[in-house]
């Protein structure tokens, strides 16, 4: 605390029975005739704040009544403990300055619309869900580099404009170089296995560009992903590290961020579970699982689910839409039905889609044939079916990207894995042991129709004391949604970058 006895919210706790002063912003408020509460937040947290018409000048009074939402001010007053209060401390006003007045904050506390919100974005990150997302996003990374640094992996910082693929020439994007086309990466992986044999254990954690012309909620063009590489590793070693990290990332957050996980309502018991062992299954099995009986009767159960649910909001719809024309309608009994409105009619789209979405999911499912790659929704049932984090491993070789080593046991597939987290979430990680022979790796260069004189420092690697190695990147937008139960992973971004557009 200054010697004004300024403080944040998130220290009001050692200041009980002071007074003390809050800077910050009107986030809502409400007015019962001779008492204001003023819910201020300052970038710490938010606390009510209590204006009582008897101990303030009638003027202050009056100012802080009309005063619009996000309207900057300070307010100075005593800190009392109050579990039932936002927060759990609140504040009896004894002064107010008002920094600077707001009218028509165009964000209200009913709900907007998710094209609106992301015009918005610049002042949507200050409600108080975006803020809860941003302090688990700052967690989340700030515990992906603890991990890697206290296990003796070295940062590595690879490089953005880059002249090869890796992940597909499709999801490529051109940039103009002084007259010659180079690409943003979209991964590091392969600069890394070039550090891996100088430092053996190495990281490089920063944004990853794919012109994916895909519109799902798993889908930015721009992402964080975080990426470990090791010398001497294999496909068990990469799992077990896998495993390791992501138990810790999730333990880091819920010590951390439980009242910003609450606050979202994630569900903290299930984020409890994640304890190794993870389920490991091969790619074959997860192909006999998806054609079994069990996933057509797990999918007709959601089927029924999800048409009682449609229902449900669609009648709810219209008993509110009834009572709004109700003429003797108070003024907040309207706006808690519009408020209600706006935020069902925002889940019935995806309701009607997810209902409409499951028999065709399930054709697929049953319908699917071995080599083909896993789609977004063969790893939305699996998932689905479990209730940890499941391994997928030795996908056939012709779905997957060249570098990846061909399995010695079986030369259809390679030794790589995808981390699908559980509850429908999907594909978190993709990793790979990395093929290490010279001959191999230049005619699986030439297959995926790559021109191999494109690669050669990287099949330089394979030359000069070529060892086995391989390693894994997470995406942390894609952990995110998992961690808070976000639906679109536009969400975890402060400012996303999607296909069809970029807002702000
Ligand atoms: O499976 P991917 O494509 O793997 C690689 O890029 C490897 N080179 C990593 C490595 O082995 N070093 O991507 C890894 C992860 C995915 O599991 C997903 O979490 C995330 O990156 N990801 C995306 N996240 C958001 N939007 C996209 N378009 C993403 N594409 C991949």
């Amino acid at each position: 605390m200054t010697k004004n006895n300024k403080t944040y919210i998130s220290e009001l706790k050692n200041h009980v029975g002071e007074e003390v002063t809050l800077q910050g912003w009107l986030y809502n408020s409400r007015s019962s005739g001779k008492i204001q509460f003023l819910i201020i937040r300052d970038g710490t947290g938010l606390c009510q704040c209590i204006a009582e018409k008897q101990s303030l000048p009638q003027e202050l009074f009056e100012k802080l009544k009309h005063l619009g939402q996000e309207s900057s001010l300070s307010v100075t007053g005593s800190v009392r403990k109050d579990e039932r209060s936002i927060g759990g401390y609140e504040l009896s006003i004894t002064d107010a300055k008002i920094v600077s007045q707001t009218e028509g904050y165009p964000i209200t506390p009913k709900s907007h619309g998710i094209d609106f919100l992301l015009k918005n974005r610049h002042l949507h990150l200050r409600s108080h869900r975006q803020w809860c997302i941003g302090k688990i996003r700052h967690t989340l990374i700030d515990a992906i580099r603890t991990f890697f640094n206290e296990n003796g992996f070295t940062l590595i910082d690879t490089p953005i404009f880059t002249t090869m693929s890796a992940e597909g020439e499709q999801t490529l994007f051109e940039v103009d170089y002084f007259g010659s086309p180079v690409h943003l990466t979209q991964t590091g992986q392969l600069h890394l296995e070039a550090a891996a044999m100088s430092y053996s254990k190495v990281y490089c954690f920063g944004p990853t560009f794919r012109a994916e012309k895909s519109k799902t909620r798993r889908h930015l063009t721009e992402f964080w992903m975080v990426e470990p590489e090791l010398a001497y590793i294999d496909l068990d070693g990469l799992l077990e590290l896998a495993e390791n990290f992501v138990t810790y990332i999730v333990t880091r957050v819920l010590e951390k961020n439980r009242n910003h996980l609450e606050a979202v309502e994630a569900d903290i018991p299930a984020l409890e579970k994640i304890k190794p062992p993870f389920y490991r299954i091969t790619y074959s099995r997860a192909v006999e699982i998806l054609k079994g009986p069990k996933t057509k009767e797990f999918l007709a159960k959601q089927l029924e689910d999800l048409k009682n649910q449609k229902h449900q909001t669609e009648q709810k719809i219209h008993q509110l839409e009834s009572q709004q024309k109700n003429p003797g309608l108070k003024q907040w009994k309207k706006d808690k039905i519009d408020a209600d409105l706006i935020e069902l009619n925002s889940t019935l789209p995806d309701l009607t889609a997810a209902t409409e979405n499951n028999p065709k999911h399930a054709q697929l499912a049953a319908e699917f044939q071995w080599g083909k790659d896993l789609g977004g929704s063969d790893e939305t049932i699996i998932s689905q079916m479990h209730d940890k984090p499941v391994f997928v491993t030795h996908y056939p070789k012709d779905a997957k990207a060249f570098y990846m080593k061909i399995d010695p046991q079986n030369q259809d597939v390679v030794e790589n894995f995808d981390l699908l987290a559980p509850a429908g979430f999907g594909e978190i990680i993709g990793g790979s042991v990395r093929e290490d022979d010279y001959d191999t790796l230049v005619q699986r260069i030439k297959q995926e129709g790559l021109n191999p004189e494109n690669y050669n420092w990287y099949l330089d690697l394979r030359k000069y004391g070529s060892v086995p190695h391989g390693g894994f990147g997470l995406g942390v937008e894609r952990t995110i949604a998992w961690l808070t139960g976000e639906k679109h992973i536009r969400q975890c971004i402060p400012f996303p970058r999607l296909m069809d557009k970029i807002y702000i």
